[in-house]
């Protein structure tokens, strides 16, 4: 296996192992109904029931069985065991009809297509290749098929969270844009254990044009001056309780996109 992906699957199979019990995943919430999803995705995908959904690198299937409560027909895909096999007992657990697959998003082929493929807040900046990932999206989409995502910045991520100086080009490379060890993780950073991570940035063009050139449509592009999660560090909350990144303030912190196959 590519180096790359075996260290990065190390490191989440040792955050899956610790993510459940941390306050940023607030399991106890989740268990008594609340759901993980945000505004954007819940505004851009609702009503989901009855439609079928795939959901690209689920983690431990949060947002997975908050689709399944909402009655979609939900299919979560992530690499880490560890994510998958505590995704499938809480999904028992709670009675939700969502299944889990456990494989590297750029080799999925399920030979089967949804109606929806969703991603989400962290999860691109893992792929070694954009392209390879633009063509796992449209070949599950059924035509007239929805995409939907919801990313942090490229903008804000070439950027050092500490001082604000310049971090990594705008622009996808071979090589991944850090190569670094992290201690803990954005859900834990008390967690204590060093792993190395290795990952990448890709710029909006280099995203929308993976999708384009499979032949989906774009219907919908925003672009938003805070994350709704506080998982960076020097976050400060605003007064609508999404974050900002106090040396980055004004810079773009998140993106989503909206589009379709056409039918
Ligand atoms: C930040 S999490 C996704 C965020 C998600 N919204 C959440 O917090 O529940 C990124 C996920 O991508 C998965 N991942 C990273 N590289 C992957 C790959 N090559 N194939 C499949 N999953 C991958 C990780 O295991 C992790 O669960």
């Amino acid at each position: 296996m590519n180096t790359y992906l075996q260290a990065n699957r190390e490191l989440w199979d040792g955050w899956a192992g610790f993510h459940p019990q941390s306050d940023f995943y607030n399991m106890e919430a989740f268990r008594n109904g609340a759901s993980s999803l945000m505004e954007p995705e819940l505004q851009a995908l609702q009503p989901v029931a009855g439609k079928s959904l795939l959901h690209l690198q689920c983690h431990f299937g949060q947002d997975t069985l908050s689709w399944a409560r909402l009655g979609a027909q939900a299919t979560g895909v992530d690499f880490s065991g560890k994510a998958i096999a505590t995704a499938r007992s809480l999904a028992e657990d709670m009675s939700l009809p969502a299944r889990f697959v456990q494989s590297d998003v750029l080799a999925l082929d399920l030979e089967e297509t949804f109606d929806i493929v969703f991603t989400s807040y962290g999860v691109l900046t893992w792929l070694p290749d954009i392209k390879r990932w633009g063509e796992v999206v449209a070949r599950h989409l059924k035509p007239g098929g929805t995409f939907f995502i919801a990313e942090f910045h490229p903008g804000l991520m070439m950027f050092d969270f500490d001082t604000g100086k310049y971090a990594c080009s705008y622009f996808g490379t071979e090589a991944p844009s850090f190569a670094e060890e992290v201690v803990g993780s954005y859900a834990n950073p008390e967690e204590g254990t060093t792993r190395m991570e290795y990952t990448w940035n890709y710029s909006i063009s280099e995203v929308i044009n993976a999708l384009m050139g499979q032949g989906l449509r774009l219907k919908a592009f925003e672009e938003y001056p805070a994350s709704p999660f506080d998982c960076f560090p020097n976050m400060k909350p605003r007064q609508d309780g999404w974050f900002e990144c106090a040396p980055l303030v004004g810079a773009p912190h998140l993106f989503t996109l909206l589009m379709r196959k056409p039918g």
